[in-house]
């Protein structure tokens, strides 16, 4: 498999500890799985995070691509992406947390030569159901690192019932001149790496039981590293998104947050597509669509005549080839096409319906439910084109 150097240098010293490489696995979750795309380094591992051995032993390493609708609304930021790579490490029941800050500090210091100055870390302060994390305090005091204890941000679950545990979090200061704060007073402190003891099992009814072994599951994003090590502003200036910033404001006059959020978007659709998705009206394939459709509507707000065969083949390219994804740049470019024609015949159709039935008074539910039903408009739809009604 060939990395990035920064990845090489994350795989390569967990391999020297005695972790063996997962494969980075696609954004498609296996079947059975409840949620539509890989949220995380650990998710295809949660079965062995509960108890059923792994193949390849009790350390693992990789990175894994991972997608994420939860921050939809944060990304046009500077730190948000869609899609990103997760660099992760894991122990099954093997070393503890103490281990884990101990080699994570080293690698970030001594590894990317990040100064010790710049860090600061938080710790799970306990709540009514578990107490502390000593552990970790203790660890990070050893170090030298300055702590701040937080309650349920330091918390780690991937959904409301499943393993779940305390975390630490390694910030990175990314502003100019010396640090100043802490994590939860100054924004310019970013979240780069989070070790959770991932030890325990959320029931539906809120209770926690201790899973059959303790785990230790860490998780680093990619571009956010990259960012940090190549001091950019933002992580639109790294390697994977640069061609997008570039390949968008060269056919569209777009800068800051569109620029970022349309960037994202395109280049998240096409590892969607990549991994055999395709538009739809629901699950995965309707994700696919809300990003394709936030992309036209950012884009025809100023100019309705600007299309997606705009855009150069060079974007495309780099992406799938990063991805080491199998479909060609003509069929992700067929599928953005045929669902910008879809939309625009949607908005053609939709348009006078939605006028229509505004103008008789404000929308109720019923209304929603046979817009949809009768006319294919879908709630989101019909909002956007209340809004440009006024
Ligand atoms: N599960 C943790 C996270 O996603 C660490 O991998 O942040």
């Amino acid at each position: 498999m060939t990395y990035d150097p920064i990845s090489r240098t994350f795989v390569d010293f967990f391999r020297e500890h005695g972790h063996e490489l997962v494969p980075d696995g696609s954004l498609i979750p296996p079947p059975g799985d409840p949620v539509l795309f890989t949220t995380s380094g650990m998710h295809p591992l949660t079965p062995y995070l509960e108890g059923r051995p792994h193949p390849l032993g009790r350390r693992l390493v990789n990175v894994q691509r991972c997608l994420r609708t939860t921050d939809l609304d944060e990304v046009g930021d500077t730190t948000h992406l869609t899609v990103f790579r997760m660099l992760g490490s894991w122990s099954l029941g093997d070393y503890g947390l103490p281990q884990s800050l101990r080699w994570g500090y080293e690698l970030l210091r001594d590894g990317f030569g990040v100064d010790h100055d710049r860090l600061h870390v938080t710790v799970f302060g306990g709540d009514d159901q578990v107490g502390p994390d000593e552990s970790s305090l203790r660890t990070w005091g050893e170090l030298g690192l300055p702590v701040e204890l937080t309650g349920q941000e330091n918390w780690w679950s991937n959904g409301p019932t499943g393993p779940c545990g305390p975390d630490t979090e390694i910030f990175v200061w990314t502003g100019d001149g010396p640090p100043r704060g802490t994590p939860g007073t100054d924004g310019r402190w970013m979240e780069v790496w989070n070790h959770v003891r991932m030890r325990y099992r959320r029931h539906p009814d809120g209770s926690l039981t201790p899973l059959r072994q303790p785990n230790v599951d860490t998780g680093m994003g990619l571009e956010r590293l990259e960012m940090v090590l190549r001091g950019h502003r933002s992580v639109f200036e790294t390697e994977g998104l640069v061609p997008w910033v570039r390949g968008v404001r060269d056919v569209w006059d777009l800068r800051d947050e569109p620029l970022r959020l349309v960037g994202d978007h395109l280049r998240s659709s096409v590892v969607v597509v990549g991994d055999g998705v395709r538009p739809s009206n629901t699950g995965r394939g309707y994700v696919l669509r809300r990003l394709l459709r936030r992309v036209l509507t950012t884009l025809w707000r100023d100019e309705p005549s600007r299309s997606l065969s705009d855009l150069s083949t060079g974007p495309v390219r780099h992406t799938l080839d990063g991805f080491r994804q199998g479909v060609t740049v003509e069929e992700v470019r067929e599928v953005l096409s045929g669902e910008e024609r879809r939309f625009r015949e949607l908005l053609r159709r939709g348009r006078p319906v939605v006028r229509r039935r505004r103008s008789r008074g404000p929308l109720t539910d019923e209304d929603y439910r046979d817009l949809h039903d009768t006319h294919g408009l879908p709630r989101d739809l019909v909002d956007g084109l209340l809004s440009e009604v006024g």
